[in-house]
């Protein structure tokens, strides 16, 4: 850590509530008088938001290496230009998925090679990790039922069979014991309220310990 902000991460399936409790989180450190900046991958730059379009709209096959090089692309150009010099600055920085969405999604649902992976990103990112990182933990049958609910546009991850699903969220409970100082794991199925107060509290002692 050579930066005085603090870098948060959400993950989880699609459908888990992220965006949600990106937000919730962003207005109580507001709140509580921190400089907050929220993002997300992919898509969290202009350059992001074309990359975004190809691995997430275009019809037809990515190879699966491709795919994961345009993740990192999209995330070697998010860190250093978005999230690095708003750590520099000093501010708090939410992100809506990062490194461990490529280790789920692109180790373990397209199943490259997890350590590949890693590797990638993290030369990507020059080595960023984050502070602490939500996981929402949900079921993926409960999550596809929150998302056809919600959605009409069409989305290549979204679209993968269960199976997949189920071997990104084996993965992410399996990166979060192998981690547990970093990880934050909530139950998505709890009121939106319930898990906001939750992670509120999680994040609040840990800005106080680096205080
Ligand atoms: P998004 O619309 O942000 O979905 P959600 O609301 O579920 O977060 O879509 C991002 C999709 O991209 C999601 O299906 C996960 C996938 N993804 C990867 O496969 N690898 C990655 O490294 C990242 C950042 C996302």
């Amino acid at each position: 850590m050579t930066y005085p902000g603090f870098f948060i991460t959400l993950e989880g399936g699609d459908g888990s509530g992220k965006s949600t409790q990106a937000a919730l989180l962003a207005e109580a450190l507001h709140t509580a008088g921190r400089t907050v900046v929220c993002t997300r991958e992919p898509g969290g730059t202009a350059v992001g938001v074309e990359i975004r379009n190809i691995v997430l709209h275009h019809r037809g096959d990515i190879s699966p290496r491709a795919e994961a090089l345009l993740y990192a692309a999209d995330r070697a150009h998010h860190v250093e230009t978005v999230v690095r010099p708003a750590l520099e600055r000093g501010e708090v920085v939410i992100q809506d998925r990062y490194i461990d969405s490529s280790l789920a999604y692109q180790g373990a649902g397209r199943v490259l090679e997890v350590e590949h992976v890693r590797a990638v990103s993290e030369w990507a990112t020059d080595g960023l990790l984050p502070d602490a990182t939500v996981l929402l933990d949900l079921d993926p049958t409960a999550a596809r039922r929150r998302l056809t609910r919600a959605r009409a546009e069409y989305d290549r991850l979204e679209a993968e069979a269960t199976a997949f699903h189920d071997r990104v969220r084996s993965a992410y409970l399996a990166l979060a014991a192998t981690e547990p100082t970093r990880f934050i794991v909530v139950d998505a199925t709890l009121p939106v309220s319930a898990i906001a107060s939750e992670i509120r509290r999680r994040v609040t002692a840990l800005l106080a310990e680096r205080a």
